[in-house]
């Protein structure tokens, strides 16, 4: 297993990620876990330091979250943030309870005392507040570091110990010196900023070595960029033990298994098994309009085709797959955050596979998926390719899924990415694509009447897919994608743009 230099403890808040990514762009490996993981777990990442997060719960409450009691006699650096620091209060005997108020936003933080985690920053700084309970009393061995307007006890710490607490969100961009009082986090543990992409590049493809041994490993690619950048993480590793394999489910875009195969026995060399499952995943998918079902079907029929390919070979024990943090967080199977939608290859994996996994991007965003991608010599254009769904167009067709729906999105989509390729519009999106909304509306086209379906175009900018807005696309740029798509596509009369930004809807429609 490999080591993290600090472990956060995913209490779920939304800024929980952020907080590992901070780190990790001071250059000290952090890693996510669950706030429940067992204490053999948190043992054998070796971490130097621990960071509880801030959550949505109360100590108080019935069904609060709680760690395992064990860490905090680890003799190791404890930070906690916002419900990390009720829990460390509460759990060294001090009272948490309601705040007068809720407190929201920016606060002004006064340090009253010098220490080690609070060093080189200013008297006087802003921070971000979000919380609803309140620490009142410092828990014994403790004393205030900072105050704030409403919270005497902003910063406690117990330096002795190593355990300091923060009231606010240092991990948001809008703390002044948040980034200082995590990199002062990462000293007081003794890490050392030496951790980059080509460092985490070298520790996985060592890790996966190790692993895989003489066994074969499956890795499922789909064109994308996750799944091309674990490929080519295999590729180094174990040349001799990879079988990489290519799924048509019959929901691909138009030319796709085309060129995908391109990008991997061209641009990578790696010999691809392309395997065509469409009949057997539409069939599947008849008469199911619900996303999740959509999703899990999907989901575990991948994995029967995979397992039916590996049957023909020998020794396959592993599957790779480019799960992502994000994935992991929308379909909850991490920490304390809800479901969102279960991302087909987390959620949507079937009790009976055989496979273990392995799932190396399983901790970092796209973004940094990207930045590894370069440093093993992927081209820009694999790299920067928008991302692409696994459950591909099925979760972009609302309702049921069948061939002439798949067409009609086919032929609206290849027009919306001709437009923003020629225009120069696509490399400045995260992500552009149509939704077929099985919605008919009346039109009229030279002296008829139509009444056929809508489309929706939905083209977003983010940097990590956890958060979007749309795109300001250029009106002119807008109307020629409806025209276009109006005209050329028989049987749609409208087209809408998605104006919805991440939260409160999703990128994708299902
Ligand atoms: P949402 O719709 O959750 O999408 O805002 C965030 C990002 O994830 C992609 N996405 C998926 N990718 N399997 C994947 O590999 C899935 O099941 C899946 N669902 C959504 C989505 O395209 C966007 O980039």
């Amino acid at each position: 297993m490999k080591n993290a230099d600090i472990l956060v403890l995913d209490f779920g808040s939304q800024y929980t990620q952020l907080i590992a990514r901070r780190l990790r762009e001071q250059g000290v490996y952090a890693e996510l876990m669950p706030f429940n993981a067992s204490i053999q777990a948190i043992k054998a990442k070796n971490p130097k330091g621990i960071v509880l997060s801030g959550g949505p719960a109360s100590v108080y409450a019935k069904d609060a979250y709680f760690c395992d009691d064990e860490i905090f006699n680890l003799g190791l650096p404890i930070l906690g943030i916002c419900y990390g620091m009720q829990l460390l209060a509460h759990k060294n005997g001090a009272v948490v309870a309601p705040a007068g108020h809720k407190e929201y936003g920016k606060a002004n933080l006064n340090i009253v005392k010098e220490c080690d985690l609070l060093k080189g920053i200013p008297a006087q700084s802003v921070v971000w507040m979000s919380h609803s309970d309140k620490v009142n009393e410092l828990p014994s061995g403790f004393e205030v570091l900072a105050n704030s307007e409403n919270s005497e006890f902003c910063v406690f710490g117990n330096e002795a110990k190593k355990m300091y607490a923060l009231q606010f969100h240092p991990e948001v961009a809008h703390s002044e010196f948040g980034d200082a009082m995590l990199k002062n986090f990462a000293k007081i543990c003794g890490c050392e900023s030496t951790w980059n992409m080509g460092s985490f590049a070298k520790k996985e493809i060592a890790a996966i070595k190790e692993k895989v041994g003489k066994d074969k490993v499956l890795c499922a690619v789909s064109g994308g960029v996750d799944s091309s950048v674990v490929a080519a993480l295999l590729a180094h590793a174990v040349p001799e033990n990879l079988i990489v394999v290519f799924v048509d489910n019959g929901l691909l875009r138009t030319n796709e298994a085309k060129q995908v195969e391109e990008i991997f026995r061209l641009k990578l060399g790696i010999n691809l098994i392309s395997i065509d499952a469409s009949e057997l995943f539409l069939g599947r998918l008849a008469g199911v309009s619900d996303p999740e079902k959509k999703r899990k079907i999907i989901g575990e029929t991948f994995i029967e085709v995979f397992d039916a390919e590996a049957k023909k070979h020998k020794n396959v024990k592993y599957l790779a797959q480019g799960t992502l943090y994000t994935d992991i967080i929308e379909s909850s199977v991490a920490g304390a955050s809800k479901t969102i939608k279960s991302h087909h290859n987390v959620g949507g994996l079937p009790e009976w596979m055989k496979f273990e996994l392995i799932e190396p991007l399983r901790e970092i965003f796209k973004d940094e998926v990207r930045k590894l991608g370069l440093e093993l010599g992927l081209s820009r254009d694999v790299v920067f390719r928008h991302p692409f769904p696994g459950p591909g167009l099925a979760i972009r067709i609302m309702g049921e899924v069948n061939k002439p729906s798949l067409e009609l999105l086919r032929k609206a989509d290849v027009i919306l990415r001709d437009e923003l390729k020629s225009s120069g519009w696509y490399d400045k999106t995260w992500q552009a694509f149509c939704v077929l909304l099985n919605v008919n509306s009346v039109g009229v086209m030279g002296d008829n009447r139509t009444y056929e379906n809508a489309v929706c175009i939905r083209v977003v900018d983010a940097s990590d897919g956890m958060t979007a807005s749309f795109s300001r696309l250029p009106y002119d740029l807008l109307e020629n994608c409806s025209r276009r798509i109006i005209n050329e596509v028989d049987g749609i009369n409208r087209v809408v743009y998605d104006i919805s930004s991440k939260p409160p809807a999703t990128i994708e429609w299902e």
